[in-house]
């Protein structure tokens, strides 16, 4: 949290975006190009929607740093899963692009944006529940053809239970396990960015807790997570920097304290 990309962060009232117009400079503070940087992945300037269908994304642009954590937060509808299924490349842009580590991979499909380091947990229906949770992880590394056993080992560290639970079938696991299996398939992949939409649906505060423990374990390897969460609040405390999405646009953007500590971002999307 104390990386000096960051430094602007806070300390400027034009730090938190109220539009719904594309993000131009200057860029609010926590965004990664505000340091004059290049940010590791960006989804810059989406517009598009689903087959012929009406835009769902209106110009929506989300941006992290490598090895920082991204949250992405707003109302149902607004359009959160339709954002991340278009950085991974599940719907074509009809505006905008897609670029990692300064490659612009927006004509792409999803399976070559594996190949160029991306995973992506979605939200429902992440995990095979008739094959176990082993096999749930080998599935995650299909495209490799080196030796998965070290990378395995480091998600059975990072999910103890899974080790145990190896064997057994991953739908009878509980909802915390099941997310474990989700986020573990994805690792399997080695990936620099991880895309996890609403890892914490459906489970306790205090798996929550650990949940987002973990993300940040991962995310101190280097790993740069973008995330999307209906625990908002929690989530944000988290964030290295934060998106509120609005009807396919950008609403607010700033650090997460600093969305935290925002008035109107409390009283419209955190309860108060
Ligand atoms: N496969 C699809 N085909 C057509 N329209 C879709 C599809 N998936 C989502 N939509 C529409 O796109 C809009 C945004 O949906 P999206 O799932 O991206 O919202 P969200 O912010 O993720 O919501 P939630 O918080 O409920 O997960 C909605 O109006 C939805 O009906
Ligand atoms: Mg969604």
């Amino acid at each position: 949290m104390s990386d000096s990309a960051y430094g602007a962060r806070g300390n400027e009232d034009r730090s938190i975006t109220r539009s719904n117009e594309p993000l131009t400079p200057p860029y609010p503070s926590g965004d990664p190009r505000a340091a004059g940087g290049t940010p590791f992945l960006i989804g810059e300037a989406m517009t598009g929607g689903y087959g012929r269908g009406a835009d769902i994304l209106n110009g929506c642009t989300v941006a992290v740093d490598k090895g920082k954590i991204a949250v992405i937060v707003g109302p149902n509808g607004a359009g959160k899963s339709t954002a991340m299924k278009a950085i991974f490349g599940m719907l074509s842009l009809r505006e905008g692009r897609v670029v990692i580590d300064g490659e612009d991979i927006t004509a792409l499909s999803p399976q070559d944006r594996v190949a160029k380091g991306m995973a992506f947990v979605p939200q429902t229906q992440n995990i095979f529940t008739s094959m176990s949770v082993e096999e749930n992880l080998e599935m995650g590394a299909f495209l490799r053809r080196d030796d998965i056993s070290g990378t395995m080992a480091q998600v059975y560290d990072l999910f103890p239970i899974l080790k145990e639970k190896r064997r057994q079938a991953a739908g009878e696991l509980s909802g915390g396990q099941r997310q474990q299996v989700a986020v573990g398939r994805a690792l399997m992949t080695q990936p620099k960015v991880l895309m996890l939409d609403e890892p914490t649906a459906g489970v306790s505060p205090i798996v929550m807790d650990e949940l987002f423990d973990r993300i940040i374990e991962v995310a101190r390897t280097g790993v740069t997570i973008l995330m999307v969460e209906q625990n908002a609040r929690q989530a944000l405390e988290i964030a290295d920097i934060g998106y509120v999405l609005v009807q396919g646009g950008n609403a607010h953007t700033g650090t997460g304290d600093e969305l935290l500590a925002d008035p109107v971002v409390r009283r419209t999307f955190l309860g108060g």
